[in-house]
């Protein structure tokens, strides 16, 4: 295989992304390449700081997906390109395309606007791949049903997360060419068998 990739995961609250990331960057490992893990918001000690005030704290939408492109940028310059530097795979538990989907569809801060901050904080750094994780809303509130305690963004309503959805959907649309559609509403072993497929595919 070529060059380290940066691969991220993506979807809404339910989906099951963070389970079957696990079992992607094992299946990766196993084939000997390096690979680190990380998430957001969240990834370095400034970024977790930051998730912990994100998860928990009311504030403007617009203060949101500053705070969002505020730790990435910390993440990115730190973890991301460090790791792709050296040459070792890079698997996010979300990245920009959230902020677009939540930030923008679900809260409904302008897509220009975090456009400028996305060509700001990371311009000529794009995931190689974003598996985008999908299902109908209700099922993802079932999941997360299960939970004992939910976060700010998982407290919201139905129709913040249909907005979130259909914002992820859009993002694809828009960018065909590294999203690949996983249906998550199939079983974990059926969607295990569509991983292993991209992984497979995966020059
Ligand atoms: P999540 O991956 O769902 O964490 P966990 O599985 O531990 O609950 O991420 C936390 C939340 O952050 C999630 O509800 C989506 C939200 N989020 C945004 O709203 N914008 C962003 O840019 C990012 C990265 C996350």
């Amino acid at each position: 295989m070529s060059k380290a990739k940066f691969i991220t995961f993506e979807g809404v609250d339910g989906a099951g992304k963070s389970t079957h990331l696990q079992w992607f960057a094992e299946t990766l490992r196993q084939r000997g390449l390096e690979v680190l893990v990380t998430r957001e918001p969240g990834g370095t000690p400034l970024g977790e700081r930051l998730r912990e005030i994100l998860l928990n704290q009311p504030m403007h939408a617009e203060t949101e997906a500053l705070l969002m492109f505020a730790a990435r940028l910390e993440h990115i310059e730190q973890v991301i390109r460090p790791a792709l530097q050296r040459g070792t795979w890079v698997i996010s538990d979300r990245f920009s395309d959230a902020s677009f989907a939540y930030q923008g569809g679900g809260r409904g801060v302008a897509p220009g606007k975090l456009e400028q901050l996305e060509r700001w904080v990371h311009g000529d750094l794009q995931p190689d791949l974003t598996l985008l994780f999908d299902i109908p809303i209700e099922v993802a509130r079932q999941r997360l049903s299960n939970n004992a305690t939910l976060d700010r963004f998982e407290q919201e309503k139905g129709g913040f997360f249909e907005k979130v959805r259909q914002a992820y959907l859009e993002r694809s649309r828009k960018h065909p060419q590294r999203f690949a559609l996983i249906d998550a509403a199939q079983t974990p072993d059926e969607v295990k068998a569509d991983l292993g497929k991209i992984i497979l595919s995966l020059k």
